[in-house]
């Protein structure tokens, strides 16, 4: 029946069809079960997750807006899935309470960042926003709580952000009597840059060459290459390949970054020699608080240089682009919400009055306007997906997700869920109003303990910024609301009907075209400042 001419010994045939299989069949078929029962046993009951490509995995099912993709995810295999995003396990997120489950419950095994090529090398191995959670990310924490970010040291820099917010007012003013449109994202990301780089380093953007220009020139280059997608972090065997001159374009970031910390680090050292005793009403900057704890032979904890340009590196990308954002979204939903707008400037006419320009104290009269950022951060966060990695395995949901999982929470998603958000997609401060007339959102605030609304994390590894961010974002949308109209436009000054609302990719999630407005002054409080202005002292260390 069967052909005689087979490789098979007759001897082995005749004996498989016997029923008796014969001793080197046996072998590889048990070992075979064998592993793959082991394997199948050992595979850990994994979140849903749609179907994977061999070695891509999932990564083809990506659009370039990634938490878009996830919402459309959560929607066919629920609100916990897990992803292969080339050999990197992913679980994604998407309700406020796997958000508490997994930040809060199981906050320790998800205080740890997933690191890739680029930002171990730019960030010197020694960044405090992908530190593990360790002695260094607990010094650098308290450090940011009572000294960099604090509070007291927030006050000392009032100066600093309102000298800032005057310049811009100015730069928009001068814009307005000339007609000129007004490209609003690249002044607001000027003013970020301007409050951050003088609160850090001392030095401020002239426009022309400065130190502070190239700063925010490589920072730009920095946020940009930390959000593209490179194939080597994601596809083991590609780990070594490199397809797109990532490596080399992140290497020469570095090189130039480098050079040019180092020199202010240099100048600095070099003027701290010089002027041994300090004022006893010398305002530091972050630069001198570090080189202080550098120079400490007693310090709790021995920092390095490259501990200060990482940690210098990691303010500027984090401070910068999000604030910035964030008050750009903000004002781009004004432009479209004229009735919200008209609102909100009637808060400031009755609380400041016309003959001063708003200021940070003014902003806790002003429940619509905080209520304005809110729901912007609400709509936009700058950071759409807080970022985690577990150190441990963990239990979520009868779900188990190993060690070294990288967890996203689509806090973007969670705060456009019609399930969580009444009219989540309308843009309504007035929800976070009125919480004694049965309101229930209206005691929703965003530090963290409302997990349908997280724009600045929580818990330990939550924005250290938060404070100087919840500062600088009303007074600079209230003051722009307060002196000028706005009215959208595009680049050659044409007014258009309403502000593009798209989204771009990025490592934070801006608006998909620079937002223009044509502007009209309602108020201009200019000629009375000049005094201010020049009453403004300079900042000591200002060289
Ligand atoms: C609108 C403004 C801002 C937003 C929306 C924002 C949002 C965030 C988010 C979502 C995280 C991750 C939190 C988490 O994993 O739970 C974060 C982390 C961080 N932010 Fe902000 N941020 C803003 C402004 C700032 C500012 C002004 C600074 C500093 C001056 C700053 C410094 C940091 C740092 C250093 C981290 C890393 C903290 C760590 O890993 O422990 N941020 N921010």
């Amino acid at each position: 029946m069967f052909p005689t001419n087979i490789s098979l010994s007759e001897k082995g045939m005749t004996t498989f069809f016997d029923g008796t299989p014969p001793f080197y069949l046996v072998v590889p078929v048990f070992v075979v079960t064998a592993l793959f029962l082991i394997a199948l046993k050992r595979r850990p009951n994994l979140p849903p997750s749609p179907k994977a490509l061999p070695v891509l995995g999932h990564l083809h099912l990506l659009r370039p807006l990634i938490h878009h993709s996830f919402r459309d995810f959560a929607a066919r295999h629920g609100p916990l899935f897990s992803l292969r995003l080339g050999s990197v396990l992913c679980v994604v997120a998407s309700t406020p309470d796997l958000a508490r489950e997994l930040l809060k419950t199981h906050e320790l095994t998800f205080a740890a960042r997933k690191h890739n090529a680029a930002i171990d090398h730019l960030t010197y191995q020694s960044a405090f926003a992908f530190a593990p959670y360790g002695p260094y990310w607990k010094f650098i924490k308290k450090l940011s709580q009572t000294e960099l970010l604090g509070a007291r040291t927030l006050h000392q820099f009032l100066p600093i952000r309102n000298g800032e917010l005057q310049h811009f007012i100015r730069v928009l003013h001068d814009k307005s009597l000339s007609s000129e449109s007004v490209n609003v994202t690249q002044e607001l990301v000027k003013l970020a840059n301007n409050i951050i780089s003088q609160m850090m380093l001392s030095i401020r953007s002239s426009g022309v060459d400065s130190q502070a220009d190239e700063a925010r020139t490589l920072i730009r280059e920095v946020t940009q290459i930390f959000g593209e997608f490179n194939v080597s972090d994601f596809i083991w065997f590609c780990k070594h390949v490199d397809f797109q001159g990532y490596k080399k374009r992140f290497e020469d970031i570095h090189k130039r970054y480098d050079a040019l910390l180092e020199k202010i680090i240099r100048d600095r050292e070099e003027l701290r020699r010089k002027k041994r005793v300090p004022r006893a009403d010398e305002v530091k900057d972050f630069l001198d608080m570090m080189l202080d704890i550098y120079e400490d032979e007693n310090s709790e904890m021995k920092l390095t240089r490259e501990h200060i340009k990482a940690l210098v590196l990691d303010i500027f990308t984090a401070g910068t682009d999000t604030s910035a954002t964030s008050i750009e979204w903000a004002l781009a939903e004004l432009i479209n919400n004229p009735t919200v707008l008209k609102k909100a400037r009637e808060e400031i006419s009755s609380v400041v009055g016309d003959h001063r320009l708003v200021n940070e104290s003014d902003v806790k009269s002003m429940p619509y306007i905080q209520a304005i950022i809110k729901e912007a951060l609400r709509l936009h966060p700058p950071i759409p997906m807080v970022a985690r990695k577990s150190v441990q395995e963990c239990r979520i949901g009868g779900y188990t997700i190993p060690e070294d999982t990288l967890l996203f929470v689509n806090i973007w998603a969670i705060a456009r869920d019609p399930k969580v958000w009444a009219n989540p997609l309308q843009f309504s401060p007035e929800r976070f109003l009125e919480p004694a007339n049965g309101n229930l959102t209206g005691n929703i605030d965003v530090k963290g303990q409302h997990f349908e609304l997280l724009p600045f994390g929580s818990g330990r590894r939550g924005c250290p910024g938060i404070s100087l961010a919840m500062l600088e974002l009303p007074t600079v949308l209230a003051a722009m609301i307060q002196c000028f109209d706005w009215k959208p436009c595009d680049q050659a000054g044409q007014e258009v009907k309403a502000v593009n609302m798209d989204e771009r990719p990025g490592l934070t999630c801006p608006r998909a075209m620079n937002c223009f407005a044509c502007l009209c002054r309602v108020w201009a409080p200019y000629r009375s400042w000049q005094l201010v202005i020049q009453r403004v002292s300079r900042w000591p260390n200002m060289p």
